[in-house]
């Protein structure tokens, strides 16, 4: 597995992996008509503007020249989370890519940024009902904060987890 850092001509990649997922680990969660109703085209488009200059930090997991899976951050995004000034946007892993150390890999990349930006320490926001919650108190996350978030025309209630120490 190769994990480097995005290019512009990755949007068509992560969009993939992304909605596949999105679809493997929300159902059941989120709206199945939200999930059904992702669109790679305007997935697409969205990662290509994230892509662009001054924009998020994006890494990607590659196998055999096809995209699995990213990982992105940047600045926080709340002002409201003031102590913060970073944050880890999103990290995704297709199903039959997960377990193997490539998320924890996307991970450090995504921290080892946000370090070098001077974006320590930082957040990350994940739905209280997503187990991946363990991984990142595996990964020594403090849990600080929760607030409900629309997703599909549902509320659904997010946590935040704070890596103080960089991690
Ligand atoms: C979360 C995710 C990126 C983790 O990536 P992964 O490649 O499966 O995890 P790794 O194999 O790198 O695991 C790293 C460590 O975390 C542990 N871990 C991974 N997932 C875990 C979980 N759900 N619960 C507890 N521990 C977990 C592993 O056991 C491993 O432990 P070790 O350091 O002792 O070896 C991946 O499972 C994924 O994409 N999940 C679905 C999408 C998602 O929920 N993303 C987060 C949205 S906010």
């Amino acid at each position: 597995m190769v994990v480097r850092p995005a290019v512009l001509g990755d949007a068509a990649g992560i969009a993939q992996a992304h909605i596949a997922s999105w679809r493997a680990t929300y159902r059941g969660i989120v709206p199945d008509a939200f999930l059904d109703g992702m669109d790679p085209e305007r997935q697409q488009a969205r990662w290509r503007n994230l892509l662009g200059p001054g924009r998020a930090t994006v890494w990607v997991a590659e196998r055999s020249g096809v995209i699995v899976g990213h990982a992105s951050c940047g600045p926080q995004r709340d002002q409201a989370m003031s102590g913060w000034p970073g944050e880890v946007y999103s990290l995704y892993l297709t199903k039959a890519a997960q377990g193997a150390g490539t998320g924890a890999r996307l991970w450090n990349h995504a921290a080892e940024s946000l370090r070098r930006a001077g974006l320590a320490p930082f957040v990350v926001w994940v739905l209280t009902q997503n187990p991946t919650v363990r991984f990142y108190e595996h990964m020594g996350g403090r849990r600080l904060m929760e607030r409900p978030v629309v997703i599909g025309g549902v509320e659904l209630p997010e946590v935040a987890y704070g890596f103080a120490d960089g991690r």
